[in-house]
């Protein structure tokens, strides 16, 4: 049920691949829900997306509004097909070009100086616009049957853990959005990388599902992203109670629009140690210990091998496992489902540790030092 001033969010179920019986009728009608200017939620292969039509400001402010989303914070257009891409970007990069042409349909945002296709409201004021092909069929689907560049943020209330599943959409936004379209779990489980293609060399603003290793296959110039440093060694004892920058809004130092330290976080604290393999288990270990000599309700967020370890040592210790060890896209796939499981058991506590830089462990990385409120902490060597 709706609450009262609010509107009802209707769930429409599609197949994964969007070429179900009853498919083509939903799509459809999210479409048309698009095109009258309403809010329909779509799964993307990266997260769930939370659609209007990216070329009416009217619709577009009803983001920021279900949302909670502060205006200075700029949102991504998607486009079924890349040849759509000249109605909302001008001066595209021959770079640009060939990057779109390996990586779209797929989780790569491209930052371009946009047209007037596109209002203000869409990129906070500022002369350019991240657009992204998405992969998943469902929302190629739905883009092309709306007729309209979509312009879609993750689909969650601004700051907390971005949803990976129809569910996770209704547990931020039931009431407030018109449509929902349930497609079932995403398959990336992270954003899309965001690209700034409008400087030299090109930039990475925010690490994701196209890994850095992957785009210099194309253009070996890409900058990586600025990483946040680990607080200094010194600084904090890994046990040491409330620890300092958890949970502040401050910026990091990737002066992308909308970037905060902060962000895809759970409303239980967390904890991230720098650290991974045994070096990263016995971290959390002896944060768990600590936090349970203090009294306080613990989980982590671990592999299978070393959740089992875990587990078997504390038996009282929520444990959420990321898949495999050394499996960085079920870790991936698995991370935000895994931490809205912690904290929906109302812990005092979450501890968890970094993987590999390589790959997609950069934007685990970067989403886990979010999660935490934008610090990782140090682990001796
Ligand atoms: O995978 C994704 O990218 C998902 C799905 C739904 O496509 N979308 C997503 O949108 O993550 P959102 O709004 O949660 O994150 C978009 C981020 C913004 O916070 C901002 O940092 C960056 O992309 N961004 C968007 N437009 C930009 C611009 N014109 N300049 C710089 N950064 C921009
Ligand atoms: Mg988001």
């Amino acid at each position: 049920m709706a609450r009262p001033g609010m509107r009802s969010t209707r769930v429409l179920r599609v197949t994964p691949s969007g070429h179900g019986p009853d498919d083509a009728a939903a799509i459809a009608e999210a479409a048309a829900l698009l095109r009258a200017g309403e809010l329909v939620a779509f799964p993307t292969e990266t997260v769930y997306g939370l659609g209007a039509d990216a070329t009416s400001t009217r619709a577009v402010e009803g983001i920021f509004t279900a949302k909670e989303r502060p205006r200075s914070d700029p949102l991504i257009v998607h486009l079924a097909a890349a040849e759509e891409l000249g109605r909302v970007a001008r001066g595209v990069p021959e770079l640009a070009g060939r990057l779109a042409a390996r990586f779209w349909p797929g989780p790569l945002t491209l930052i371009l100086p946009r047209t007037e296709t596109i209002p203000p409201i869409v990129a906070a004021g500022g002369p350019t616009v991240g657009v992204r092909v998405p992969a998943h069929p469902v929302a190629r689907a739905l883009i092309a049957a709306a007729g309209v560049p979509v312009a879609a943020p993750s689909a969650n209330r601004f700051m907390h853990t971005s949803p990976t599943t129809a569910a996770h959409v209704l547990a931020d936004l039931d009431g407030r959005i018109d449509c929902v379209l349930d497609a079932g779990p995403c398959a990336v489980g992270v954003e899309s990388t965001v690209l700034d293609v409008t400087v030299t060399p090109p930039r990475i603003l925010r690490p994701g599902g196209v890994t850095l290793e992957a785009l210099r296959t194309v253009a070996p110039e890409i900058a990586g992203p600025i990483e946040a440093p680990t607080l200094d060694a010194g600084s904090v004892g890994a046990s040491g109670g409330r620890l300092p920058g958890a949970h502040s809004a401050s910026p990091s130092p990737a002066r992308a629009p909308g970037q905060m330290a902060r962000h895809y976080a759970p409303r239980t604290r967390l904890v991230v140690f720098d650290a991974q393999g045994v070096r990263g288990l016995a971290a959390v270990r002896g944060e768990v210990l600590a936090a349970r000599a203090r009294g306080e309700r613990v989980g982590a967020l671990l592999p299978d091998d070393e959740a089992r370890v875990l587990e078997g040592e504390h038996p009282g210790v929520a444990v959420a496992a990321l898949g495999p060890a050394g499996d960085l896209a079920v870790h991936t796939r698995r991370l935000y489902a895994a931490l809205r499981e912690l904290d929906a058991l109302g812990l005092d506590l979450i501890v968890a540790h970094t993987f590999s830089r390589e790959g997609l462990g950069l934007a685990l990385a970067d989403r886990l030092r979010r999660a935490a409120g934008g610090q990782l902490q140090p682990v001796a060597q």
